[in-house]
C-alpha cells in the first residue's frame, strides 16, 4: 500500500498561566492510501490538538507552532507557508469538527455553503453547482436534498447539520477526511446511521480517513488501524491496533463476530484498564 501521510514526532505545546503544557508529545504514525485510522484516547488527552496541529490550526499564542513533521506525499505540511497550508486544508485534507457549526456558516443557506465552494474552487456555474450540491447532500443521507437547499443551518437538526458539514468536506473530493468526533454529540441511532453512511462514502470515494473518536465501537467498526493515545498531559501513542476485519462491514453481523469482540476488548482494556492504572500511579 502507498504511504500517503507520515506523522513524525508531532509535538504541540501551549503556554498558559500555569506554565507550559505539552498537549501532544511525540506522536508518530503512518497513514496509507485508502486506510481509515481511528484515534482514541480519554477526554482532554490531545486528540483534537493532534488533528488541529496537522491542519496548521493551532492558535498562536497560546500555542507554539507544532514541532515534528507531517509529510503528505513527501511535503512537510508544518513547513508550508500559511497560504499554502490553507490550500491543502481547502482541497487535499478536509476537516469536519465535532461541532458542525464550526464547519458551517450560520448566515448562508445549506445550498450556498456548498455551491459557493463548488463555484469558487471548481469553476461550476450556478445550475451545475446546485445539481452537484443536491447530489452531495443525498450522498450523506439528506432526503429530498433538492428541496432543502434554501434552508439555513438553524432549520436543521444536529444530525442533519453534521451531514451538511460532511457534504461540505466532500466538495473537493479530498484525499484525506480528517474527522474530529463528528458524531460525538448525536444520539446513538443517528450516530449509527451516519457511521453506516460514512462507511458507504469511504467505500465509494476510496477516501483515506483519520477519525478521532471516544467511542470504542465506532473506532472498531470504521478503522483499519487504531492509534490509542495515552492520557494527557503530554499524551503520546500508547499502542497501535491493526483491525483486520473484512469490508464491507455490517454492524449487525459484526456484533456477533469473535474477531470484532476481540478488537473491542483490546481497546477497552487499553483505555479503561491500563490507562486507568497510569492515572492512579500519577
Ligand atoms: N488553546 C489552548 N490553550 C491551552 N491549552 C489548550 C488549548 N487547546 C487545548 N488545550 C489543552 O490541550 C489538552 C488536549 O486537548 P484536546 O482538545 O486535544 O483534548 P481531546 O483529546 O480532543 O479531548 P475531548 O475528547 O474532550 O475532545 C487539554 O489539556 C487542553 O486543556
Ligand atoms: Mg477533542
Amino acid at each position: 500500500m502507498t504511504v500517503l501521510m507520515e506523522v513524525k514526532d508531532l509535538t504541540t505545546r501551549f503556554h498558559t498561566d500555569e506554565g507550559t503544557v505539552y498537549a501532544v508529545n511525540g506522536v508518530s504514525y503512518t497513514l496509507h492510501e485508502g486506510e481509515t485510522l481511528g484515534v482514541v484516547g480519554e477526554s482532554g488527552c490531545g486528540k483534537s490538538v493532534h488533528a488541529l496541529s496537522i491542519m496548521g490550526l493551532i492558535p498562536k499564542p497560546p500555542g507554539d507552532i507544532p514541532k515534528g513533521e507531517v509529510l503528505f506525499r513527501g511535503r512537510d505540511l508544518l513547513k508550508l507557508p500559511p497560504s499554502k497550508q490553507r490550500l491543502v486544508r481547502g482541497a487535499e485534507i478536509a476537516m469536519v469538527f465535532q461541532d458542525p457549526m464550526t464547519s458551517l456558516n450560520p448566515v448562508l443557506t445549506i445550498g450556498r455553503q456548498i455551491t459557493e465552494a463548488l463555484r469558487l474552487h471548481l469553476g461550476m456555474d450556478n445550475a451545475q453547482a446546485r445539481t452537484r450540491a443536491a447530489e452531495l447532500l443525498a450522498m450523506v443521507g439528506i432526503p429530498s436534498a433538492k428541496d432543502r437547499l434554501d434552508d439555513y443551518p438553524h432549520q436543521f437538526s444536529g444530525g442533519m447539520r453534521q451531514r451538511v458539514a460532511l457534504a461540505r468536506a466532500l466538495v473537493h473530493d479530498p484525499e484525506v477526511l480528517l474527522l474530529d468526533e463528528p458524531f460525538g454529540a448525536l444520539d446513538a441511532l443517528t450516530r449509527a446511521k451516519l457511521q453506516d453512511e460514512l462507511l458507504a462514502i469511504v467505500a465509494a470515494t476510496q477516501s483515506t480517513v483519520v477519525m478521532v473518536t471516544h467511542d470504542v465501537d465506532e473506532a472498531v467498526l470504521l478503522s483499519d488501524k487504531i492509534v490509542m493515545m495515552t492520557n494527557g498531559p503530554s499524551a503520546t501513542i500508547g499502542e497501535v491496533l491493526s483491525v483486520e476485519l473484512g469490508r464491507p462491514r455490517n454492524r449487525v453481523e459484526l456484533a456477533e463476530s469473535t474477531q470484532y469482540l476481540h478488537y473491542r476488548k483490546a481497546v477497552i482494556d487499553f483505555l479503561y484498564t491500563r490507562q486507568a492504572h497510569v492515572e492512579k500511579a500519577a
